[in-house]
């Protein structure tokens, strides 16, 4: 892979430069719309589309017509919508669209569209054009919205059963509250998640079987019930890695200290609060994985008493004792897990000073085969960073860039890494 060998011949060498870029910079994406009450989302998902560099060819059945006007989709994707096929200007229209299309996102995708699809009906614009769509270059991303019923109901599931097989991407639903009244799972997924899913499946699958065990964001050590000590990580770069290696096909279970940041698609999500939750976690959670990341800023000491009730002023300011916290990724890097090629663990270090000196120090500290570097207070809490990669072999500097586009590129050295050493998923 292009980027794994950029990466391998910079070892020592002149930092790799990322450009931020929009995710969907001249990708063309055809939005399909089905009839259902969440095509009120279909609007902005448009919007955030062209937001995010993609041009928009909307497609609209009849039922979706009913429900939002091809006006306001017109107007938002700067495209004139396609209706029909019986469309003098646009003979053949079904195949051509998706000739040049990168992906089809049908959002809403309504439970009968699901239906036409398993069975390869093609009586309107939309359902021709999925027929026609060349299979293996174009994915085609379901959103199914639904009532909790119709979702759970054996025909509809049989039927997405059958699309899967076919090579559709089905994404998820949401649960909650729908316009029925009930409350169950069915609803469409968000504008912002169907945006994740999107990108998601541009990038390359270099981790697929994988799973990958993350630690993310600061610990939080109790003084007393209303007090402790914690430290300024914001767990981006750790969300940022698990959404990474989850957009690499791996399953990721991301273990998080307390932050307050939205899971990434498709993450399995493990709050926990001081370093031994984390630790807990983490061994158990280890049994599955075979790649570990641990990017969570641990608090090196608790206090040695954790008072039952709030600590109220005397006079004196209190006197706390401190034990030193267990290394998680020491623990698990020197484990017998950890020395077995079945697991390759990667740390992080936060430093103020000498990062390379102490990167070099840690990495041989913890045995672990990859340690990644940064400065922790220009990094803390900023959508940016800048990383540096030490490996037994030399380093690799990750130069300035969004923390998304960082975590990519380390899970792309990741995945040769572990390639290079054999290990699968
Ligand atoms: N780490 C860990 N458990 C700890 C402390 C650190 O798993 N109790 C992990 C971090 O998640 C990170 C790496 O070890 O991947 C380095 O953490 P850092 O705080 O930079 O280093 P320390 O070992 O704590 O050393 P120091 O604070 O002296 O720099």
């Amino acid at each position: 892979m292009r980027l794994g060998r950029l990466l391998h011949i910079t070892l020592n060498r002149t930092p790799v430069t990322v450009q931020r870029m929009k995710d969907l910079l001249d990708k063309h994406i055809v939005l399909g719309l089905t009839g259902g009450i969440a095509c009120y989302k279909s609007a902005e998902l448009c919007r955030l589309l062209i937001k995010c560099g993609a041009s928009v060819q909307v497609v609209m059945t009849e039922a979706a017509t009913q429900f939002i006007t091809p006006v306001t989709m017109q107007a938002l994707s700067q495209r004139p919508v396609a209706l029909s096929p019986w469309n003098e200007a646009h003979a053949l229209a079904h195949i051509h669209l998706t000739r040049e299309a990168d992906a089809c996102l049908i959002a809403p995708c309504s439970a009968d569209f699901v239906a036409k699809l398993a069975h390869g009906t093609a009586n309107d614009l939309l359902s021709l054009m999925c027929l026609a769509r060349p299979i293996n270059t174009v994915p085609l991303l379901i959103a199914p919205a639904m009532n909790r019923e119709m979702w759970a109901h054996p025909a509809t599931q049989r039927n997405l059963a059958q699309i899967t097989a076919d090579g559709a991407v089905v994404l998820g639903v949401g649960t909650g509250d729908q316009a029925c009244g009930e409350v169950g799972d069915g609803r469409m997924l968000e504008p912002h998640e169907l945006i994740e899913e999107l990108i998601a499946c541009f990038q390359p699958k270099v981790l697929t079987g994988h799973h990958v065990l993350i630690t993310a964001g600061p610990t939080y050590e109790a003084i007393d019930p209303v007090r402790g000590i914690t430290n300024l990580s914001s767990g981006k770069m750790g969300f940022a890695v698990a959404r990474a290696a989850r957009e690499a096909g791996a399953t990721v279970t991301l273990v998080a200290g307390p932050v307050s940041l939205p899971t990434p698609c498709g993450v399995n999500r493990m709050d926990v609060r001081s370093a031994s939750n984390m630790l807990q976690t983490v061994m158990d959670k280890a049994k599955e994985a075979t790649i570990f990341i641990a990017t969570a800023a641990v608090a090196d000491w608790r206090p040695d008493f954790v008072a039952d009730q709030k600590i109220k002023k005397s006079g004196q300011p209190p006197v706390l004792h401190f034990i030193e916290n267990t290394d998680i990724l020491a623990t698990l890097a020197q484990s017998e897990r950890g020395q077995s090629r079945d697991l390759f663990c990667v740390g992080f270090a936060a430093e103020t000073q000498d990062l390379l000196a102490n990167a070099q120090e840690k990495r041989l500290r913890k045995g672990v085969p990859l340690l990644v570097g940064n400065i922790g207070p220009a990094a803390f809490g900023q959508d940016d960073n800048a990383l540096v990669l030490v490996d037994e072999s030399g380093t690799c500097e990750l130069a300035h860039a969004s923390k998304l586009s960082l975590a990519r590129l380390l899970i792309v050295h990741i995945a040769s890494r572990t390639r290079a050493i054999g290990l699968s998923g």
